[in-house]
Formats: structure tokens, sequence, C-alpha cells
């Protein structure tokens, strides 16, 4: 029998999700779980050229064209990586996903969310997380953190008002799913997240007794 798990991690800019996904990455290496870690928009060969695409700031891209990027990057992942990896009893840790097109393209440039769900029906095929850690901070805090980081891309470059209408979007997809959400303040000490992240997954595959260990 193989069981598997998809995880994703969703948050505004500069919330540290990627080192959280590393950190949890290393924690499944050392339990010997067979895990596959990817993010999005990229993941493939097709979507990275459509990140590069997505994050230059020298790029006009209206609303629409926008989410359609995102999903057809989105759907190239599923079926050419996230699929097969969870076909074969892994646990998949994803870097953004489907909920960050409801915040940001949703929420944030105001695009019809049943328009966006059925789309993003068809990008996924339905496939869903079972954990999404949403690391929730301050989008003032988030855009001079991720300002640190060097040159800011597109998204990045959007106004504060938007950035607040993402973060807002993501905290009400977590309030009206909160089977699936676990929500965490991003302000905390990066050591005090991974815990709280590897606690709950180690519990979790701990009634998947299907999974493989390495
Ligand atoms: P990335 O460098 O991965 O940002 P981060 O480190 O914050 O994850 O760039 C991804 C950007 O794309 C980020 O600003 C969020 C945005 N995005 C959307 O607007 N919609 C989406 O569906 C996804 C997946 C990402």
């Amino acid at each position: 029998m193989s069981v598997s798990l998809f995880i994703t991690f969703e948050g505004p800019e500069g919330a540290g999700k990627s080192t959280q996904v590393r950190r949890l990455a290393a924690r499944l290496e050392g339990a010997g779980v067979p895990h596959l870690v990817t993010r999005e928009p990229g993941g493939t060969p097709m979507g990275f050229r459509v990140r590069e695409l997505l994050l230059d700031p020298d790029v006009d891209i209206s609303p629409l064209s926008e989410f359609l990027l995102y999903s057809a990057s989105r759907a190239q992942l599923v079926r050419e990586v996230i699929e097969p990896a969870l076909a074969g009893g892994n646990v998949v840790v994803c870097d953004r996903y489907a909920d960050s097109s409801v915040a940001y393209q949703g929420f944030g440039r105001g695009l019809e969310r049943e328009f966006l769900q059925t789309v993003t029906w068809e990008a996924t095929r339905g496939v869903t997380p079972a954990i999404t850690f949403l690391l929730d901070l301050d989008p003032e805090e988030g855009l001079r953190r991720a300002a640190e980081r060097g040159a800011k891309d597109r998204l990045e470059l959007a106004d504060l008002g938007f950035h607040r209408r993402v973060r807002e979007g993501f905290l009400a997809l977590a309030a009206s799913q909160p089977e699936r959400f676990v929500v965490l303040d991003a302000s905390r000490p990066e050591e005090d997240l991974a815990g709280a992240v590897w606690a709950l997954v180690e519990r979790t595959l701990a009634f998947l007794p299907g999974l493989r260990r390495g």
C-alpha cells in the first residue's frame, strides 16, 4: 500500500516560507521519509520559464493574464511532478500553491472568486493539500525583509494596499478551511516555527502507517 501526504506553505512576501520548507525537508530526510520538494511558480522546465516572465518587473501583465500564467505553471507542475510523486507514496512539500492565486489574484487583484475556483479545479485536477501552513506576517515587515534580499520582483513592487489585501485573503481562506490550515505567526523565531511545523507533520505521519521509510 502506498500512502502519500501533500503539504503546502503559504503566506505574504518575506514570511520565511522557503526557509521553513528547507527545514521540513531536512527533518523528513532525517526521519527517512520519502519526500519531494517543489515550488510555485516553477518546479518544471515550462514553469520555470513562466516564472521568469511573471516576476520580471519590465513586463506588463494584466490581472487575468497573470492568473492564467500562474495556472498554466500549476497545471504543468501537478501533472509532471506532484501527481506522480503522490502516486509513488511520497510526502510532497510545495512552496506556494493554489491558495496564492486566491490571495494574490482574487483578493489582491480583484478577480472573481468563482472563476478562479473553476480554472484552479481544472489546473489541479482537484489535487488539494492535506495540510497548509500559513506563515502570517504584517506586509510592511514582510516587504522590508524581502527588500533586504535584493532587487524587487514584479509582485513585490505592487503597492502596500495590494499586499494588505493579500494578507487578509490568506487569513480569510484559513478561517474558512480550519481543517486544512495551520496559521503560524511568522514573526516568531525560525526555530520555533520549524518545531511547530515538524510537531504537526510528525503526528500526521504517525497516522499514515503505509508510508515507506527509507
Ligand atoms: P517568489 O520569489 O517565489 O516569492 P516568495 O519567496 O514570496 O514565495 O515569487 C512568487 C511570487 O508570485 C510571489 O510574489 C507570490 C506570487 N504568486 C501569485 O501572485 N499567485 C500565485 O498563484 C502564486 C503561486 C504566486
